[in-house]
């Protein structure tokens, strides 16, 4: 099959002349269609989505009622940029206002167009409102390709190239139990050190002009992660104690994906700021940042992003909203994920190279790990196998984490049982034959 007159490798050869070649592809499928958990490659081949394009693709690919909406709009209006009033743009701030986690119906919304950038403008609101200037992330953590968002990145290998990071971006320990950077064992036990830690680097490593703690719910780059159960609980009151805002990442765990419609939701707190992009436009660029009407309201701009508010984009994200609501998507993501993720931990427990599986609704990842005891990580060759093994049985999986050893499984979340066992038995496959090769 060929596509514009191309073909797989005529494509491949063109990447690799003439995109740089820090852009990583994980196979060398070329893929030209997706129908809901579906994709289909050059060569007409048909994949099981679990990877939604890094959780974007909440509503699944194509969704008829998008296409319908970004049809619609682009022969109506494009673009004109937040300089001019259009309606697609305040019709989807009310939405977001009345799904918002904290103030209720009152929120207020900025929009640009990835997560990066919803990060670096929260971070700036933060300072503005706060009128302080430091800004902590969490080890492990991923927030973007910015000047900023890369200084609190929590992860070496995606702070390429940007140094001396900025002044006042500074790092709190990460809450992964498995491999705790302050060496306890696991929450019950510490105490939420992990949280309580912030005490001692407000007291060590700031001047007292901390504005803002930027926290995702659910680690996704740093490979499915979950913040355990109190985290979030026993950080509150330091914060408060402190006058520091919380911003929450919703980036990767909004819209459904961990089984409520925002991450912050199962951990019974109130943040001051979300940050969303990603499955917000059900595949169109959009990201943007949500915040508490009156910490929002404390900055008077100007205040501008090119794109930022594109009515396509903002139609997009209106249907995506709308088909997550009456496909009840958030509730499915929650009944598959909970059995996709006990039929993992069952499997973990007859597998020598499957340890630590995390995650809520459709957001799960898995350790592999050479020795279950000292916790070793599984190497690139080993990833690198398991992935296309999977990729043999059709199915499409990621991979993350500090070690870039964890397997993440992020399918749309119009995934089915049937869809759920298909990808469990093709990555038992992969599994087995990547332990077997190992011996
Ligand atoms: C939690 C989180 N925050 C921010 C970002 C950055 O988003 P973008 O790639 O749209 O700039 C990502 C990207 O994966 C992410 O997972």
């Amino acid at each position: 099959m060929v596509e514009n007159n191309l073909t797989a490798a005529e494509v491949i050869h063109m990447q690799e002349q003439y995109l740089m070649k820090s852009v990583e592809a994980w196979n060398d499928k070329v893929f030209v269609k997706g129908q809901g958990s579906t994709l289909w490659d050059i060569e007409g081949q048909e994949y099981l989505d679990c990877f939604s394009g890094v959780a974007v693709i909440n509503i699944g690919h194509a969704h008829p009622k998008m296409v319908a909406a970004v049809q619609d709009q682009v022969t109506k209006l494009t673009h004109l940029s937040t300089l001019y009033r259009t309606v697609p743009m305040p019709l989807l701030a009310k939405k977001l206002a009345e799904i918002a986690p904290m103030d209720r119906g009152k929120a207020k919304s900025f929009f640009c167009n990835s997560g990066t950038e919803a990060n670096e403008h929260a971070i700036t609101l933060a300072r503005i409102a706060s009128k302080k200037f430091e800004i902590f992330g969490l080890q492990n953590g991923f927030y973007g390709r910015g000047g900023f968002t890369m200084s609190i990145t929590g992860l070496g290998a995606w702070r390429s190239g940007l140094g001396p990071f900025m002044p006042g971006a500074l790092h709190l320990p990460m809450y992964h139990c498995y491999r705790c950077s302050l060496g306890h064992k696991h929450y019950s036990e510490c105490g939420y050190a992990c949280a309580n830690y912030l005490k001692i680097a407000l007291k060590t490593q700031t001047s007292n002009r901390t504005a803002a703690v930027v926290v995702e719910p659910i680690q996704g780059i740093g490979g499915v992660v979950e913040a355990p159960p109190e985290y979030f609980k026993v950080l509150q009151p330091i914060l408060a104690e402190n006058q520091i805002l919380l911003i929450v990442d919703e980036v990767q765990t909004g819209f459904g994906r961990t089984g409520k419609m925002f991450g912050i939701q199962h951990y019974g707190v109130e943040p001051d700021v979300v940050t969303l992009a990603k499955g917000l436009g059900g595949g169109m660029p959009i990201g943007a940042v949500l915040a508490r009407s009156d910490v929002a309201d404390t900055f008077p701009g100007p205040d501008f992003s090119t794109f930022g508010g594109n009515p396509v984009s903002c139609r997009a994200a209106l249907a995506a909203i709308e088909v997550m609501e009456e496909e009840n998507l958030t509730e499915n993501a929650a009944d598959v994920g909970s059995f996709f993720k006990s039929a993992l931990l069952e499997m973990s427990r007859h597998h020598p190279f499957l340890d630590d599986v995390e995650g809520k609704g459709l957001l799960i990842g898995a350790e592999i790990t050479l020795d279950k005891t000292k916790r070793t990580p599984a190497g690139n060759d080993i990833l690198t196998q398991i992935l296309d093994e999977a990729l043999k049985e059709k199915v499409l999986i990621g991979r993350g984490g500090l070690y870039y050893n964890r397997i993440r499984f992020q399918p749309p979340l119009c995934f089915t049982r049937k869809e759920a066992v298909r990808t469990l038995e093709a990555f038992e496959k992969a599994l087995s034959i990547a332990e077997k090769s190992a011996q």
